[in-house]
């Protein structure tokens, strides 16, 4: 893996004995590299330190594109992906207080819940987090089976985040199996501009989604999308799937800055932060 972005400066003295290397030296990175590379923003991680200042959540969303744009095939997101992918995949879960996904990825690419790893055991603690993260279920219908492992047998409690008026007899089974549900709206329907404080409240504040398509467009059309973490796919597809946002056009579109570019075997993971005070809708 390589940086492309921020290039490397050469130190125009040389304030260190011996060569330096370029990080953009194509080598493979250590898990601990990419997560250094990846680290929350230390407003969303306050409340876990010592500085007694309350964390402002930090909603990253993670997705994969194809370079015709699909953010999909069959159905499935993995005919996209590569090994870097899921590398980087897996950090940013490990990074994360709590993973929020709608429903449909759920149903469709069968979702567990995120396992605690070894290699992250110790970060986890030093940042006051639990073993692993907490995955969010987002859904209005909770047409969802509840005896799934990903509801069952968690590390950390699921969290159902629908409506209060969403189907009572389903928020009981989503309950009975153990989750948390946490309602977000008064109708069925989640607000999404409300899932960032509400998580928050729980303690969550390093958020990841991982989409689909449809939630994350939800949340950046409300102005909550702080951070993009792109993987462009060197594929194409065709066809008819959603692009990695699918919902209404904005009337102007919402302006993120680059902060990262990674390559490796012609996969390019971005990172794209909103910019400060950029239009939103
Ligand atoms: N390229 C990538 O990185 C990537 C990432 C994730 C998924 N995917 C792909 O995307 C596809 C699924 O995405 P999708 O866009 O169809 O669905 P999605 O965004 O995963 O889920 C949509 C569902 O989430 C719930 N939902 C969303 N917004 C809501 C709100 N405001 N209030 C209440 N519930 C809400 C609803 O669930 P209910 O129907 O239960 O009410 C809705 O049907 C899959 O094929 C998957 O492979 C790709």
């Amino acid at each position: 893996m390589r940086r492309l972005f921020p290039p490397f400066e050469y130190p125009t003295a040389p304030t260190l004995p011996g060569p330096q290397e370029p990080p953009s030296a194509d080598r493979p990175w250590t898990l601990d590299e990419i997560a250094d590379a990846y680290a929350y923003p230390a407003t969303a991680a306050e409340g876990a330190g010592e500085t007694g200042r309350a964390a402002r959540p930090w909603l990253r969303g993670n997705m994969v594109a194809s370079l015709d744009g699909a953010a999909h095939h069959g159905g499935r997101s993995q005919p996209l992906s590569s090994d870097a992918d899921m590398r980087i995949f897996g950090v940013l879960r490990a990074l994360a207080d709590a993973v929020v996904v709608g429903a449909e990825t759920v149903r469709r690419e069968g979702y567990r819940p995120a396992r605690r790893r070894e290699a992250f055991a110790a970060r986890r603690e030093a940042a006051g987090q639990g073993p692993a993260p907490a995955i969010a279920v987002v859904s209005a219908s909770l047409d969802l089976d509840f005896s799934l492992p990903l509801f069952t047998e968690p590390p950390v409690p699921t969290v159902v985040l629908t409506g209060a008026a969403a189907p009572a007899g389903r928020q009981e089974a989503a309950r009975e199996a153990g989750a948390v549900v946490v309602h977000a709206g008064e109708g069925s329907e989640v607000d999404p501009a409300r899932v960032p404080g509400l998580l928050g409240g729980h303690g969550h504040t390093r958020l990841l989604t991982e989409g689909g398509p449809r939630l994350l467009g939800r949340f950046a059309a409300a102005g909550v999308l702080d951070e993009l973490c792109l993987t462009v796919s060197p594929r194409i597809t065709a066809g008819d799937a959603a692009r990695i946002l699918d919902g209404p056009g904005f009337e102007t579109p919402a302006e993120y800055e680059l902060t990262s570019l990674l390559e490796e075997d012609g996969f390019l993971f971005s990172r794209y932060r909103r910019s400060p005070g950029a239009a939103r809708k």
